[in-house]
């Protein structure tokens, strides 16, 4: 790969936006082509943004001047993309979830092992500031021996304000793959792996009423469950409460995680988000400290994990948010859904190491090479 790598993006919908932003912001990627189902919408993107090829999706993974596949399609079609990326000897970055079940994950991460190729996938918020600074304190032993973790996103569910509701209630998405995947991503970042997972899971209601423009006073299906309660047994012995529902109309407590530790409680940042804020407090104290953040990349940072991926390959290093890390976390979330069918604790299979951390003091979207 040149200094400079070159980026085809396929999928060119609402979270191509941000992803465009980081890549403008960072002089080491080069965002040459685009590609999208519609082609209009590719022509869109590439007009508003300055991206000088617009091609077909097959064309783009096969075009000469394409180093990376960036594949922001929808997570139906996410499989399919990043394997004729890697099939081509292009590495391959994809929005989450890596793929839609472990099986097409692994042949994945297998495929792009055989073609000597990276492939890598969000969320990569676990790479901003808030995430880091908490990885940080826990290395450092601020908070003593981590004992265990509360992870909660509480929620009443999308379709009070998005557009179009019913797939987050599809196979696929529901609260534990829309947004459990940040919460165990981040718990793996700050943890380490999971051993095992024991879980309970149902759906709060089959119909729901949507009430956002432009269908307010239609229905939605609801196919997964919307309510899941999860016990992780990491690796270490750390044991994660990991609980994700779209049925709570109301809570006290606030999106994000709190580790346990023998001598203070880490209260650790929607991992949703890439910043803020990061609270201490010992035991015995009576409030909580506020943190300063000991890494930059506090805004929205999509891609970041991309910029890690392509230095990492020039280098040789592993890279953070990789394959390898998106199939852990799908096995995860995948036997989760099992364990809560089954009654019975699920082994996870695929282990992966903890990513680095990045170092202290860089600059913003700097990754440490
Ligand atoms: N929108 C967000 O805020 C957000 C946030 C985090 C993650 N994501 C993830 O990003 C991905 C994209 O989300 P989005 O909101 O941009 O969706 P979107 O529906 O706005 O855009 C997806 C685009 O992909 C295109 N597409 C679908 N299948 C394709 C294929 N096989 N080949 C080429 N193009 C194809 C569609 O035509 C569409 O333009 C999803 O996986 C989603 O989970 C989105």
């Amino acid at each position: 790969m040149t200094s400079t790598a070159r980026v085809g993006l396929v999928g060119c919908g609402a979270i191509s936006r941000a992803y465009a932003s980081t890549i403008a912001r960072l002089p080491d990627l080069d965002l040459v082509a685009c590609a999208d189902l519609d082609p209009t919408r590719a022509q869109a993107l590439a007009t508003e943004v300055g991206i000088p090829l617009v091609l077909a999706p097959d064309a783009l993974v096969e075009h000469p001047d394409v180093e990376v596949v960036l594949n922001l399609t929808i997570p139906v079609a996410h499989a399919a993309v990043s394997r004729a990326a890697l099939a081509a000897g292009r590495h391959a970055y994809s929005e989450k979830p890596l793929a839609l079940d472990v099986a097409d994950a692994r042949e994945l991460v297998h495929l792009a092992d055989r073609r000597g190729v990276r492939l890598g996938s969000a969320p990569d918020t676990f790479l901003g500031g808030g995430l880091q600074t908490c990885r940080g304190l826990l290395d450092s032993g601020a908070i003593g021996a981590p004992i265990a973790a509360t992870a909660l996103m509480l929620g009443a569910g999308p379709e009070s304000w998005h557009p179009s509701p019913q797939p987050f209630y599809d196979p696929g998405a529901g609260p534990l793959y829309d947004m459990g995947v940040y919460y165990v991503t981040a718990l793996v970042h700050l943890l380490g792996p999971v051993r095992s997972v024991i879980a309970g899971a149902r759906i709060g209601r089959d119909r729901r009423p949507i009430t956002s423009q432009p269908l307010a006073g239609t229905d939605l299906v609801v196919r997964v469950p919307t309510h899941v309660a999860a016990l992780l047994e990491h690796t270490s012995g750390v044991l994660s409460t990991l609980v994700t529902s779209f049925d709570v109309p109301a809570s006290r407590y606030h999106r994000g995680i709190e580790i346990h530790g023998a001598d203070a409680t880490l209260a650790v940042p929607d991992p949703n988000t890439f910043g803020g804020p990061v609270e201490l407090r010992a035991r015995g104290e009576d409030d909580w400290t506020d943190v300063p953040l000991t890494h930059p990349n506090v805004v929205d940072c999509r891609g970041l994990g991309l910029a890690d991926m392509v230095r990492a390959a020039r280098t040789g290093r592993a890279h953070r948010a990789s394959g390898e890390l998106a199939l852990h976390v799908l096995e995860v979330l995948e036997r989760i859904l099992g364990s809560a069918t089954s009654g019975h604790r699920e082994t996870i299979e695929h282990q992966v190491d903890q990513p680095m951390p990045l170092p202290a003091g860089l600059p913003e979207l700097e990754t440490g090479d």
